[in-house]
């Protein structure tokens, strides 16, 4: 019996244990701290894609060229490998061909993957709603009105995006990130025509019912006012009609939902990260997107490793009484 119960004690300590991690369930899989896999074979490709000249030797003349490279084809090796996919070689996502300059003409036809093809039905990315993701898009402005034309991509840079929801950045960064994926088109008249013909307005006008226009710009995202909150997600993706965009003031400026759902929870994590303190009736009431899963989890984890540290005292306390 006596046996029994030690067994029944390091099978429960071994489980706390296990649950004290519990708080890295928000963290990404992806491995950050090691060197990038590929990166050998991906040095061929960012010889000449990470610099706005490149060199090659005409096979005709026999002479090393020296060429300007098309800017959009241009990346930063920094960026890549700071991404979600930094483990990936070029060539995961391109055809093989691309080893070979001049790069066959046809290639550019080559279909692309889309996240759905890597991610959709996996369990390791279950957490991220990858195909709750992809229905709330198609009901999106943006591929309700521009369709196939219109990707995952357009907005998740394939040479750099990373996932800063979910890691321990500060909010302005966050804030600043995000703006950036829309204000890459909507700020970007070139990129904006590649996919549109109508004229585009500048943001600033576009919101000048706003009074404080960089400063709201840089206190909320695009998506706050753009989407229809979503609590089982982290990020919406239902890009609204602008008919429908927050408009009002009071949405944010008062003690409403809005400010719940989307402002206090920045200012939620604000606060906790500048004054270490918050209020706990909001934080009661709010879902925060990530802050919240943290603090409670890491309570949680705080708790659990506490009572497994009561379990070992308790286990030893009892050893030494046998003896
Ligand atoms: C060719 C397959 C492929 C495509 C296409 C792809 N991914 Fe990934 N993605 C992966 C793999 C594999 C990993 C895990 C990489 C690792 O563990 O190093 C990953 C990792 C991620 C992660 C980090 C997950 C975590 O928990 O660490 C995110 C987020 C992500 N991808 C988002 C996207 C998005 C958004 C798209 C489309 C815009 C996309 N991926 C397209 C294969 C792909
Ligand atoms: C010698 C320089 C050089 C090397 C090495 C090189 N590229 Fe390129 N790449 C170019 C140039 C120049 C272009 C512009 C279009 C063209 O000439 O085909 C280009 C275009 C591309 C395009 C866009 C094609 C299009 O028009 O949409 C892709 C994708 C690409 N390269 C991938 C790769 C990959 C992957 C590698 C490594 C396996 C690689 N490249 C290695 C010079 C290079
Ligand atoms: C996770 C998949 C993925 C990886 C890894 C990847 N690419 Fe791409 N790449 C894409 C997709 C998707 C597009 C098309 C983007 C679009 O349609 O806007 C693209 C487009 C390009 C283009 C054309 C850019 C343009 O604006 O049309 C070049 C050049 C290119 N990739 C080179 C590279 C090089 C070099 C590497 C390695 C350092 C690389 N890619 C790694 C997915 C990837
Ligand atoms: C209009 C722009 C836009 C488009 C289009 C878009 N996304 Fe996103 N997505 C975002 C923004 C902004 C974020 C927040 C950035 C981050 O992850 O930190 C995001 C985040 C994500 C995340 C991470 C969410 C999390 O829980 O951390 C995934 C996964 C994702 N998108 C998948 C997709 C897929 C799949 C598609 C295509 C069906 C898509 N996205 C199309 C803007 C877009
Ligand atoms: C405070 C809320 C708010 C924020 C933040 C916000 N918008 Fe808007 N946006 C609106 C409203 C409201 C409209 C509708 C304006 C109107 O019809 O007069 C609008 C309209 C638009 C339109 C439609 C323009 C047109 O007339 O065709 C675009 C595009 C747009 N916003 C993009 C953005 C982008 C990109 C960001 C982030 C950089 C952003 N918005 C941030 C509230 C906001
Ligand atoms: C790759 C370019 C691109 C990106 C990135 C992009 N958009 Fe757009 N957006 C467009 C185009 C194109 C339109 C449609 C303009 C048209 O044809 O009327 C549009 C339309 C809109 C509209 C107006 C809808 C309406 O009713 O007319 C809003 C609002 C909007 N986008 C918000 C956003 C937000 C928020 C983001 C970032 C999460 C974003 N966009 C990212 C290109 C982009
Ligand atoms: C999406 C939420 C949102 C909406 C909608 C919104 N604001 Fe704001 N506003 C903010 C945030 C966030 C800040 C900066 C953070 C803070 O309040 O400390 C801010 C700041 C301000 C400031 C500057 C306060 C200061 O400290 O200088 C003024 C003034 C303001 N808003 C007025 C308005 C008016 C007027 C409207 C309606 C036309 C409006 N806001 C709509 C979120 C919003």
């Amino acid at each position: 019996m006596k046996k029994f119960n030690a067994m029944k004690i390091r099978y429960f300590l071994i489980l706390l244990y296990l649950l004290s991690f519990s708080s890295l369930w928000a963290q990404l899989n992806v491995d950050m701290q090691s060197e990038p896999a590929k990166m050998e074979d991906n040095k061929r490709c960012f010889d000449c894609h990470s610099n706005h000249i490149y060199t090659f030797d005409n096979p005709v003349s026999g002479i090393t060229e020296r060429k300007e490279m098309n800017p959009n084809f241009v990346f930063k090796t920094d960026a890549f490998y700071n991404g979600v996919h930094r483990h990936f070689a070029c060539t995961d996502c391109h055809s093989p061909d691309y080893e070979t300059f001049p790069h066959n003409a046809e290639l550019r036809f080559e279909p692309m993957y889309s996240c759905i093809d890597c991610h959709g039905g996996d369990e390791a990315f279950a957490s991220y709603h990858f195909e709750t993701i992809e229905e709330e898009f198609a009901k999106s402005v943006h591929a309700s009105k521009h369709n196939e034309n219109f990707n995952c991509w357009m907005c998740h840079n394939p040479h750099s995006y990373k996932a800063m929801t979910r890691s321990d950045f500060k909010i302005s960064e966050i804030v600043s990130a995000h703006n950036q994926m829309c204000a890459s088109c909507h700020d970007n008249p070139l990129h904006f025509q590649r996919i549109s013909d109508s004229t585009k307005k500048p943001l600033e006008e576009i919101h000048k019912f706003l009074p404080n226009f960089k400063l709201h710009f840089s206190a909320v995202r695009c998506i706050e006012c753009h989407t229809a909150v979503e609590d089982t997600m982290w990020v919406a993706h239902n890009i609204l009609p602008k008919e429908m965009a927050v408009k009002k003031c009071v949405e944010c400026h008062s003690s409403s939902t809005m400010l719940i759902s989307s402002l206090y929870k920045y200012q939620t994590i604000e606060t906790r990260k500048n004054r270490g303190t918050f209020n706990s009736m909001l934080l009661n009431e709010t879902y925060v997107i990530g802050a919240n899963r943290n603090i409670y989890l890491n309570i949680f984890s705080i708790i659990l490793f506490g009572l497994s540290l009561l379990g070992v005292a308790v286990h030893v306390f009892f050893r030494i009484k046998k003896k």
